[in-house]
């Protein structure tokens, strides 16, 4: 049975016991409800390091008053099911009040990125999201923490603030993984109706006539995604919440998409929000 901790004092022993042996430690943050995306994660941090943690938390502080913290899915046991056949050491699930005591008031501002893309819609957001990700990099104290390309901002909002505040791991991005129509999985994917699940392919046609621009000696930012907006909003269920080309870092938007930068989408399907990106090539 994988060993699930939940308290704070309990995860930071566990990891002092692998710090005495030597053994190196790989983290994958995660909210559960996990999927092939996030197992992908967890089969890389296996393969780099003696040990894998995995944290399922489904933080409060990144949710907006109006989103889906409550349905949010809850699925522990699946979880640990899954985890242990890809090889996870130990799974940490700590209670909110473990994570946020009474009184706590601190948040991590990464000024900027955190404005910009998702921003917009979901201020706060990546305050919660810093807050957490850094609390649970102080607790677990990893070598490489893995993250995936799907949440791009998050990346790039997390990578700044571990250089920021030289916190001592390693940031490792793995690519997105996909069904086979190119739908990016996302536990918000359990959300949608069948016939919304086909209308949420066109974030990656899109995404996908953008790098063949691109490939194409299309560079003007604005055509671009004039001609995403055209795919994206013949999906009767389809609203877009933003199509961006950015630079990497600044998430600034660029006027000529050129290879390295990112192609980012949010569209609203029906009720769920989704988003996808690529970098262009
Ligand atoms: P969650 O949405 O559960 O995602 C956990 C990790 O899995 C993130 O790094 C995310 O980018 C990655 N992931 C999700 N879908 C993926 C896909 N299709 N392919 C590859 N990787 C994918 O992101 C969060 O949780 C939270 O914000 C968290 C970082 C845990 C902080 O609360």
């Amino acid at each position: 049975m994988l060993p699930v901790i939940t308290s704070a004092r309990d995860i930071k022993q566990k990891i002092k016991d692998f710090r005495t042996n030597a053994l190196t430690v790989g983290f994958v943050p995660t909210m559960g409800a996990l999927h092939e995306g996030h197992l992908s994660l967890v089969r890389q941090a296996k393969r780099e390091n003696d040990k894998v943690v995995v944290s399922i938390f489904v933080n409060p502080l990144q949710f907006g008053k109006n989103e889906d913290f409550s349905k949010y899915p809850r699925t522990l046991e699946r979880d640990c099911e899954l985890l242990s056949g890809v090889g996870a050491d130990m799974v940490f699930q700590p209670e909110p009040s473990e994570m946020y005591p009474p009184g706590f008031c601190t948040t991590v501002a990464v000024e900027r990125l955190e404005e910009r893309l998702c921003g917009k819609s979901r201020p706060g957001h990546f305050r919660g999201v810093a807050v957490v990700v850094l609390k649970l990099l102080h607790l677990v104290s990893p070598d490489i923490a893995y993250f995936g390309q799907k949440d791009f901002q998050q990346t790039a909002v997390i990578k700044r603030m571990v250089s920021d505040l030289s916190v001592d791991v390693t940031i490792k991005i793995l690519p997105i993984v996909r069904n086979a129509g190119g739908l990016a999985l996302s536990s918000r994917n359990a959300y949608l109706s069948e016939t919304e699940k086909i209308d949420a392919l066109c974030l990656y046609q899109s995404l996908t006539k953008a790098q063949s621009m691109g490939k194409a000696g299309i560079f003007d930012a604005r055509k671009i995604a004039m001609e995403m907006e055209e795919i994206i909003l013949a999906r009767s269920s389809a609203i877009i919440d933003y199509i961006s080309i950015v630079h990497p870092e600044t998430l600034e938007d660029v006027p000529e998409a050129r290879s390295g930068n990112v192609v980012a989408v949010a569209v609203r399907i029906g009720k769920t929000r989704l988003i996808d990106n690529v970098i262009l090539s």
